[in-house]
């Protein structure tokens, strides 16, 4: 039984699914084909459906093309190192803050795993704070375009916000989306109304409703469920949304779902080396291929199980060469291992030049944090 919470996500996720159950809509090609257009360029998460499902986006765009531009809004909570799998929104942010021209409110819940994890002490979400944001501004967003908000650290500006959230939020509706129990400790029934406040605080300060888009991974929408229903209550639009699919693990989708930062064997991270990243495919990607040399030949390998297959879908740009690996391989002219090392190089040209973004910023990422409420005047 496939399971998705904001906390974990297991099994073979079925993604029509998902749509049904959380009430999101599909991602058609019309709205699609709208939002190249507007964005003057295509991309491969979208051709390819790696974005497949959205909230409001077509009053998104909409509100766009009669001149009210919109924020985009993502996060991430720090609680161990950054693996491939969490890129997956942020390159796409990346692309229509490049594309829209658009400012980016990031926000680092620096108290979140504190509250859901067990054993996680505050210093040491710190740590992964720092660790994180190095990451997310390796990513390449626009330092002037970009602001990153740290709940312990913003808390002054946030919280004024937040309780207007949770007076609006009754714990059965906590019970209801989270499944939280009478055990649930206060913090973590509290936190979803912290989740919601980067949605509307630029609105806050401008002083008129600043339409947010918010690329996020499917399983973050309960959170913003919760912070639709609330925001027209408390006199704001609710945020539209854009949901991505899940970086299958090394293993495999069939045995553990999402990419795991808790499984070193399952994920690769931003900071392994190039050999790392090569000894971690080769052992461990699940692989499609047949048992034999001989046999693969004969009866060709099954690129829709094959990791490496399903990893270059979201890491091979181009059509025709993703197109002639998934020939090949079905036919058996592509070999595992072959197939495996095309994949390393792809992924070792990416972190080599993501590693040296990361180690330039290093000192550097004033720049990107908020210092002040002044921030919020450069969203209007
Ligand atoms: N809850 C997210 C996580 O567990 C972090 C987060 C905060 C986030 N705000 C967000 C993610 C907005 C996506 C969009 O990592």
């Amino acid at each position: 039984m496939a399971s998705v919470t904001p906390w974990e996500a297991k099994g073979n996720i079925d993604y029509d699914r998902l749509i049904q159950e959380f009430g999101t809509q599909p991602l058609d090609k019309t709205l699609q084909a709208r939002l190249i257009r507007i964005a003057g360029e295509d991309h491969h998460f979208l051709r390819r459906d790696i974005f497949f499902s959205h909230r409001d986006m077509k009053w998104l765009l909409d509100e766009y093309e009669k001149g009210n531009k919109f924020f985009l809004y993502t996060g991430r909570a720090p609680s161990g190192p950054i693996h491939l799998g969490h890129l997956l929104p942020w390159l796409f942010t990346k692309w229509l803050q490049d594309k829209f021209h658009v400012r980016l409110l990031f926000q680092f819940t620096d108290e979140e795993k504190f509250l859901f994890k067990e054993g996680l002490t505050l210093t040491e979400a710190k740590h992964w704070l720092e660790d994180n944001m190095l990451d997310v501004a390796a990513i390449g967003f626009d330092p002037e375009l970009t602001d990153f908000l740290i709940d312990t650290k913003h808390a002054g500006m946030m919280y004024p916000e937040a309780i207007k959230v949770a007076k609006r939020v009754t714990f059965s509706t906590a019970k209801a989306v989270f499944g939280m129990t009478n055990q649930t400790n206060l913090g973590a029934i509290f936190y979803t109304a912290m989740q919601a406040v980067p949605a509307f605080l630029p609105s806050i300060y401008a002083n008129k409703k600043i339409p947010c888009f918010i690329p996020h991974g499917i399983d973050q929408d309960p959170h913003f469920r919760v912070t639709r229903d609330v925001l027209p209550k408390i006199g704001f639009d609710k945020p539209a949304a854009i949901h991505c699919r899940f970086l299958p693990g090394l293993g495999g989708m069939e045995s553990d779902g999402k990419m795991s930062a808790s499984d070193a064997s399952t994920a690769i991270f931003t900071t392994d080396d190039q050999k790392t990243v090569k000894r971690k495919i080769m052992k461990y990607a699940f692989s499609g291929g047949q048992a034999t040399t001989e046999e693969h030949r004969k009866a060709g390998g099954n690129p829709d199980v094959d990791v490496a297959y399903q990893w270059l879908t979201f890491f091979e740009e181009d059509d025709h060469k993703l197109k002639r690996y998934y020939e090949d391989y079905k036919s058996g002219k592509l070999l595992t291992g072959e197939l495996k090392q095309i994949l390393v190089d792809k992924i070792n040209a990416f972190l080599k030049e993501h590693q040296a973004r990361r180690e330039q910023l290093k000192g550097k990422l004033d720049r990107f944090i908020i210092k002040d409420e002044a921030a919020f005047e450069r969203y209007q």
